[in-house]
């Protein structure tokens, strides 16, 4: 076991995680997730994060390989979501003399935890620790997604330690820096992972990263995904655009139907839209594609059109499921088409205005509702505001 060299004496220690079917007990992992941490061999040694308690095992030996001999002495945490903490206590008992790098809320985390009171080295915004012929600068990046987050900075090699910030999910498959693999898929599954856990902290996001552009960046190291280095811009610039809500010309179309009259709907107003010009059109039925999907197209596109039958004079439940998701997430500015259903008392178009009422977005075309099955009417209806929205995409 050789720990992979990132820049000069950085090694890469984290672990692969194929085991687990969902992130944080909610978010499909089809190809996994990779828990990155990094150990930094200079004057002093430092460890950068830890990894889930399942790879306690393999982490630790991988950091014994790196150590050849010598002993652990710092852990620096710059997040204690337990993906990145887990192992924390065990490595303490193993490097009984590491000291524990953090910040005031990293400690009275790692105490909630872990127990852990003792040995600990507190920095604040700005301040650096002497490594040897180096020193790691320190900036808080509160609510980027937990509130003791912390960015770690290392200006000789220019290198930034972002925690899970420009992460992604997907394993990393044999190389570990994005010169090395394929990143395509890491690119898409950057913008389900931003919109899973950090959508709702836009504004904080935005702070990061200006106080990020000071820095000259060459090589950013995530506590998930690729070592971004020939692809860093794009990575920040792809948080930048998600964490402004600012979506690419497209339209994202989810729908409730449980006997396909509504999906009907949701049809005609999608042959609309690439009728008139529209090509990125993302459709979910509600009910078969998991809300991780539906919440990166919603972050994607500036356009959402969200379609419901009534249910027991409510919003189809799955429909009111993943409106309750983007609600949560406050997402901003989006252009909204809605329309829906009913067989004998309509309640769905009524909640869906008042869904968007309090999203404050702009509703584009006419809601469409339609009693029992699909009428020329109510598809004509479906086209003009498939059309309509189209036409703003069309204009901006
Ligand atoms: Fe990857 Fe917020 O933990």
């Amino acid at each position: 076991m050789k720990p992979k060299e990132i820049t000069n004496n950085l090694f890469y220690v984290g672990v692969n995680d194929r085991q687990k079917e969902l992130f944080e007990n909610l978010w499909p992992l089809p190809q996994g997730v990779s828990y990155n941490s990094f150990l930094l061999l200079d004057d002093k040694t430092v460890l950068i994060d830890t990894v889930d308690v399942c790879y306690s095992d393999l982490f630790l030996r991988k950091i014994n390989a790196a150590l050849n001999g010598r002993t652990l002495d710092y852990l620096i945490v710059d997040h204690m979501e337990p993906d990145h903490s887990g192992s924390i206590r065990l490595l303490r008992q193993q490097y009984p003399g590491v000291r524990i790098v953090g910040n005031s809320k990293t400690f009275g985390m790692l105490e909630g935890y872990h127990g852990i009171t003792t040995g600990l080295h507190e920095v604040k915004e700005g301040d650096t620790l002497p490594v040897g012929s180096r020193e790691l600068h320190f900036y808080m990046a509160p609510m980027v997604h937990w509130p003791e987050v912390m960015f770690t900075y290392d200006p000789k090699e220019r290198t930034l330690f972002s925690a899970d910030a420009f992460g992604t999910y997907g394993t990393l498959d044999g190389g570990i820096l994005d010169t090395e693999l394929n990143t395509a898929p890491f690119m898409e599954e950057m913008i389900r992972y931003y919109a899973n856990i950090v959508g709702k902290y836009g504004s904080p996001v935005q702070k990061a990263l200006q106080k990020l552009s000071a820095l000259d960046i060459q090589t950013l190291c995530s506590t998930h995904g690729p070592v971004w280095r020939e692809h860093l811009a794009k990575a920040v610039s792809t948080y930048d655009r998600l964490s402004r809500y600012e979506g690419e010309n497209g339209v994202a179309i989810i729908y409730g139907s449980m006997y396909g009259h509504t999906e009907q709907m949701a049809e005609a107003i999608a042959s609309a839209l690439v009728g008139n010009g529209i090509r990125n059109i993302a459709m979910h039925n509600v009910s078969k594609t998991h809300a991780s999907y539906i919440l990166r197209d919603v972050f994607r596109y500036k356009a959402l059109i969200v379609g419901s039958p009534t249910y027991s004079n409510q919003l189809f439940p799955e429909v009111e499921s993943i409106l309750g998701k983007i609600e949560l997430r406050e997402v901003k500015k989006r252009l909204f088409g809605y329309f829906g259903s009913f067989t004998w008392a309509g309640a769905s178009l009524k909640r869906l205005a008042a869904f968007a009422e309090r999203m404050n977005w702009e509703v584009v075309g006419q809601p469409v509702e339609q009693k029992q099955g699909l009428k020329v009417a109510t598809y004509d209806a479906c086209m003009e505001m498939g059309k309509a929205m189209a036409a703003k995409l069309n204009e901006q």
